[in-house]
């Protein structure tokens, strides 16, 4: 199979990581989960690019910029993610697959975290496994080709 291009998208507050609540986010920084995926990635020859923003619209165009450009998406849209019907909306118009990434496990935290807009049009989502989520997303999508080439 053909070298895969994934983006990844972590959404606002995600650049704070190791100073941000560690208790639940734990203590690696943005920069080690960069590092981490970018191992990652490597191990599983897949090419990747990593995309941070703050601002709902950026990630919007970001997700519309990546038709014609990745074969497949991996989202941390942070708490974007329980209010942004623009994201899902995103998501479902590039029809990407697409794989949704939390550190925390949203299943123990509030209740207005049990709702996820961008999760409506992701395969599956990965919760409650920090760093390695974003490991078993890449290959969840690599199942999901290896699927869909049969
Ligand atoms: C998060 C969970 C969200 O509820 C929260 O708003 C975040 C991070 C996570 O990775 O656990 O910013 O997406």
């Amino acid at each position: 199979m053909e070298q895969k291009n994934i983006l990844i998208i972590n959404g606002p507050n995600l650049n704070l990581l190791g100073k941000r609540e560690p208790e639940i986010y734990g203590s690696g920084t943005y920069e080690e989960l960069l590092r981490f995926c970018e191992a990652k990635a490597e191990r599983r020859d897949l090419e990747i690019e990593v995309f941070q923003s703050n601002h709902e619209g950026e990630i919007v165009d970001k997700i519309q910029q990546a038709l014609g450009a990745f074969d497949g998406i991996i989202i941390n849209a942070a708490a974007y993610t329980h209010t942004s019907i623009a994201i899902l909306d995103a998501l479902k118009a590039v029809g990407l697959p697409a794989v949704e990434v939390h550190l925390s496990d949203l299943s123990k935290r509030e209740a207005f975290r049990q709702i996820s807009y961008a999760g409506m049009a992701c395969i599956t989502s990965i919760t409650g496994r920090g760093f390695e989520g974003y490991a078993a997303a890449m290959d969840v999508l690599a199942e999901h080709w290896e699927n869909s080439a049969e």
